[in-house]
Parts: structure tokens; C-alpha cells; sequence
């Protein structure tokens, strides 16, 4: 159900998100022509902001669109939109699109840039998800070939996703030429004999902020970690395979492609990083207070 008072952000303007309206000729509509960033909040506090404006940096770079705001404009804007919702945990989206121009592939000489965030409720997994683990299905890969981009040019995550719906699961784990990317909204990681072992960022895949949280925080609770490229034979046959994410966190994959995985239930090594990710969130949340 959508709230029509939900406050959002548009160009320059808190407004209701009834009355927040963008042209049909926008870039984002026509083309998908635009770069997002989902930011996951805790107590009203963004969690890993400067992680997270660095990687949108890096998603406008790679499709050559000037960043409208400064670090510090992104920092207050999404504050001040946080504090005007009345949840506390959520997850921020904010986007960006080329803006508004006649219909032509080629970039539009001087027309501003969309800018739109809205914040929602944070959808975490279920205390059931956590404590038994998730379905996923898995697909080849086919998704374009910089998927190190986090462009709004969703239609392959969007594909994939729904194939994990049409099959009761929560995800589709991807591979391509045999080799393990991620899934469709989120990253994939693997454990073998105690070591956790992820795939390496490269352009095939979205450098997951959550993905950097994890392996730290496996790393400080004294697991070895390995990231390098995983085939699909040894993620199939991997003693824990987990998701992670904005607003999963870490989950453990417990059912693959209808059939239980490993022993079924979160291994070990999950439960240990998923309880050091829990105690490392206030921390954060402590040292965004304290700036
Ligand atoms: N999805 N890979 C893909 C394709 C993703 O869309 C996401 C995030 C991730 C994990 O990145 P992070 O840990 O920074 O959230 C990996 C977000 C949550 C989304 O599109 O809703």
C-alpha cells in the first residue's frame, strides 16, 4: 500500500509522495538512464554513509554523470529526510537520472539531473529467516557486463528476482561461465571448511557494502577469509552459502533449487558472523552520533 504522506525528496524539495511528479521524458523512465544507492538506517542513524557515497561516486563516474550534491549536501539531505519519517530503522533510496530530455540515446546537452530519495521502513529479515535460513534458486547470469555499476537499468535483477518468487525463494544465486557472481539484490558468499570464501569485486558484480561489513567483521572474529573466483561446482558444494545485503544483512541459504543445502540449518560460522555483525551495528550507530 502506498502511504500518499509519506514525505520524500524531489529536486530540491521535501514534498508528499502524492505530489512528487517527474516528467514521462525523464531519462530514468525512458531508458533507465539513472544510478541509485539503497542506504540501510538504524535508530535514524545511516549506517556506512561515506561507504555508500563513495560507491554512488562510482556508479556516476562510470556512467558519466556529474554527482549534483557534495558528500556533506548527501549526508544532511538524507538525515533530514530520515527525520521526517516516523520509523526509525529504514532504508534510504535515493536516485539519480539524467533528467528530462526529447527522446535520444545520446546524452542531453545541459539538462539538470533528476534527483529523487525516499525513505521506507527497513525490511529485515524475519526472526524465522534468520533462525532456519532461505530458499534460493539458481540461473546463469545474464545480466549486462558491469554489474559493478548501481545503475536503476534493473530489468535483468528484476527477472531473476521474480524467477525466485515463482519458486518460493527469496533469491536467485547467478553464475556465469561457471562461475559464481551474486544474486539478484544481493551478494553471495561461501564457506569451505571453516573459511569463508567471496567472490572478488570485479565488474561482475555490485561491490556490496554489506559485503565489506561481513568479511570484516568474520575477519575480527578470527575466521580466514579467501576472496577469489568460486566455481559452481564448489558453491554447490559449499558446507554454508550465505546472502548479504542493505536489508538482509548476512543470511544463511539453507534450500537450494527445492533441495535442502548443507545440513540444512545455518552452519556455524554463519551464526558467529551473524551475531558480530549484530554487536558491530550500534557501534556504527554510536560513531555516527559521535562526528
Ligand atoms: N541491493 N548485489 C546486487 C545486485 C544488489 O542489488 C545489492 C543491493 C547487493 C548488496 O549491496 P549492499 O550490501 O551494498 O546493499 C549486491 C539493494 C539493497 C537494492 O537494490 O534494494
Amino acid at each position: 500500500m502506498l502511504n500518499a504522506d509519506q514525505i520524500v525528496y524531489l529536486n530540491g524539495e521535501f514534498v508528499a509522495l502524492e505530489d512528487a511528479r517527474v516528467s514521462v521524458l525523464d531519462r530514468g523512465f525512458i531508458y533507465g538512464d539513472g544510478v541509485y544507492e539503497v542506504v540501510p538506517v538504524y535508530g535514524r542513524q545511516p549506517f556506512r554513509m561515506p561507504h555508500h557515497l563513495r560507491r554512488l561516486q562510482y556508479s556516476l563516474d562510470g556512467v558519466r554523470m556529474a554527482n549534483p550534491h557534495s558528500d556533506v549536501q548527501w549526508d544532511t539531505l538524507v538525515r533530514e529526510l530520515c527525520a521526517k519519517q516516523p520509523f526509525v530503522d529504514q532504508a534510504v533510496y535515493l536516485q539519480i537520472t539524467r533528467g528530462v530530455a526529447k527522446r535520444d540515446h545520446a546524452f542531453p546537452p545541459g539538462a539538470p539531473a533528476t534527483v529523487f530519495m525516499m525513505s521506507n521502513p527497513l525490511p529485515l529479515p524475519s526472526r524465522e529467516q534468520v533462525e532456519h535460513g532461505v530458499a534460493v534458486v539458481t540461473a546463469e547470469d545474464n545480466r549486462w557486463h558491469r554489474c559493478d555499476l548501481k545503475t536503476t537499468s534493473l530489468l535483468g535483477n528484476v527477472l531473476m528476482r521474480q524467477l525466485a518468487v515463482d519458486h518460493n525463494a527469496v533469491e536467485t544465486v547467478m553464475f556465469r561461465d561457471g562461475f559464481l557472481t551474486e544474486a539478484s539484490a544481493s551478494n553471495v558468499l561461501i564457506v569451505r571448511n571453516g573459511t569463508v570464501i567471496a567472490p572478488p569485486k570485479d565488474h561482475l558484480i555490485l561491490p556490496g557494502i554489506t559485503y565489506d561489513a561481513t568479511l570484516e567483521v568474520a575477519r575480527a572474529a578470527g575466521v580466514t577469509l579467501d576472496v577469489r573466483k568460486v566455481t559452481r561446482a564448489e558453491a554447490l558444494a559449499a558446507d554454508e552459502m550465505w546472502l548479504s545485503s542493505s536489508t538482509k544483512e548476512v543470511l544463511s541459504i539453507t534450500k537450494v533449487d527445492g533441495a535442502a543445502f548443507g545440513e540444512g540449518v545455518p552452519g556455524p560460522v554463519f551464526r558467529k558472523v551473524w551475531h558480530a555483525f549484530q554487536a558491530m551495528k550500534p557501534h556504527a550507530a554510536e560513531a555516527a552520533l559521535a562526528r
